[in-house]
């Protein structure tokens, strides 16, 4: 099998490492020569340093690396049997890409897009032959995470995604599929992780570490959203939010927040710029929590709530499916259990409350309560 991969990028060059790896042919295209060359030094580092830790052998290193070609001229895709294209995020620039990549390949290659915001089926649509155009997305570093979110335009044919699953779970990767809609699973849902928490530090309710402090404690999560900001970049993570609001008609359940607009805005990016909601430079003091148990609980428990809810409302608008929506949140984001599961072990009729009582208390669009989720607690029935 050869797999092209367009953009020798961050993500291009992951990809590609991980088709060689799976023993895939692998040819590597970027319209700039030298975004071709450091892939293949940062590859070469790669594998250098997995010798070194005993993870592979030499051998194994040369083989995978003479499995990979760069090529500065998209016709030298032309013998592939996939390509996947990891371009900047730009629907007009990748549109004009699979255009051009058309008349380059055969009618019986498939055409995938990484992209984590834009429309799938808008992309498919510059192609003659859309039916055979979907998305498949990566998560960063593509080599380390094992969730790829698996994207039909409304055009793709069904054999296309199967195949594309298969692929993937050759490749040692967990496949999910997911709606053509704006965020996908992880990205869609993972959003009152972020958005939930900052809204309650804006109120006054609680500071950032104290809110760390319940979701790693209380949540059972790695990180609390703070550190996980911090650490991602606030010009990211901002531009992520922002697009997914944009994207779903301004709803107000995934309205940006002006606390992290300001981060963005001074150049407190997190870690990267040495301070973001927290400092990082050398001898920086830890902010202190509070860590009164019914507080900690009380924030812990609304975050998760919306989680919950988040993620019922994409079962019921038929985003994903339970188990797929289960296993893109533990795998993609290291969630602590699937919030579905975890509804069940909450309650149903608790979530309910939850989300209730939240939105009683600010008449919020934001807090409504999927009609799933209310209708399972009128029926009294349970997600697993
Ligand atoms: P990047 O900026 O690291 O790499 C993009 C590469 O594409 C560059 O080497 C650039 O020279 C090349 N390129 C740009 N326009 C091109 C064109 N017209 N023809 C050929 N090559 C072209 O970007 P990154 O981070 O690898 O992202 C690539 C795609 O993957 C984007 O669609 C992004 O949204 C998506 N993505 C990014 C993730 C991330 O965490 N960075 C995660 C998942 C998806």
């Amino acid at each position: 099998m050869t797999i092209g991969i367009i953009g020798a990028g961050a993500m291009g060059g992951g990809i590609a490492q991980v088709a060689a790896t799976a023993g895939a042919n692998v040819r590597v295209y970027d319209q700039y020569d030298q975004a071709l060359v450091n892939c293949d030094s940062a590859i070469r580092k790669i594998m250098n340093s997995l010798i070194q830790k005993g993870k592979i052998s030499a051998h194994t290193a040369n083989e995978i690396l003479g499995r990979m070609i760069y090529v500065a001229d998209m016709d030298q895709l032309a013998t592939c049997d996939y390509v996947i294209e990891a371009i900047v995020e730009n629907l007009e620039v990748k549109k004009t890409v699979f255009s051009q990549l058309e008349s380059v390949v055969s009618t019986q290659c498939v055409l995938a897009t990484n992209t984590s915001s834009l429309s799938v089926s808008a992309i498919a649509a510059a192609c003659r032959q859309p039916e055979r155009v979907l998305g498949i997305h990566f998560f960063n570093p593509a080599p380390l995470m094992r969730l790829v979110e698996v994207v039909p335009a409304i055009q793709t044919i069904p054999s296309v995604v199967e195949n594309a699953c298969q692929m993937l779970e050759n490749w040692g990767k967990s496949a999910v599929v997911a709606k053509d809609t704006p965020g996908f699973i992880v990205n869609r849902v993972a959003r009152p992780f972020y958005g939930e928490a900052l809204k309650m530090y804006e109120e006054g309710l609680a500071s950032p570490a104290t809110i760390d402090l319940a979701m790693t404690e209380k949540g059972g999560f790695r990180m609390g959203p703070f550190a996980l900001m911090d650490y991602i970049g606030h010009d990211v993570n901002y531009a992520v939010t922002e697009s997914v609001f944009t994207a779903f008609y301004f709803d107000p359940r995934y309205r940006p927040s002006f606390a992290q607009k300001r981060l963005v805005e001074a150049g407190y990016l997190g870690r990267k710029t040495g301070r973001g909601f927290f400092h990082y430079h050398e001898g920086a003091e830890p902010a202190a929590p509070e860590t009164d148990p019914a507080l900690l609980e009380k924030i812990s428990s609304r975050i998760i709530a919306m989680l919950i809810n988040e993620a019922v409302d994409a079962l019921f608008l038929g985003v994903a499916s339970r188990d797929d929506l289960d296993k893109a949140m533990t795998l993609g984001v290291n969630y602590p259990k699937g919030l579905l599961r975890w509804a069940d072990e909450t309650g149903i009729a608790q979530c309910v409350a939850k989300m209730d009582q939240l939105f009683d208390e600010y008449h919020d669009m934001r807090y409504r309560c999927s009609p799933l989720l209310r209708r399972m607690a009128a029926e009294g029935i349970t997600f697993y």
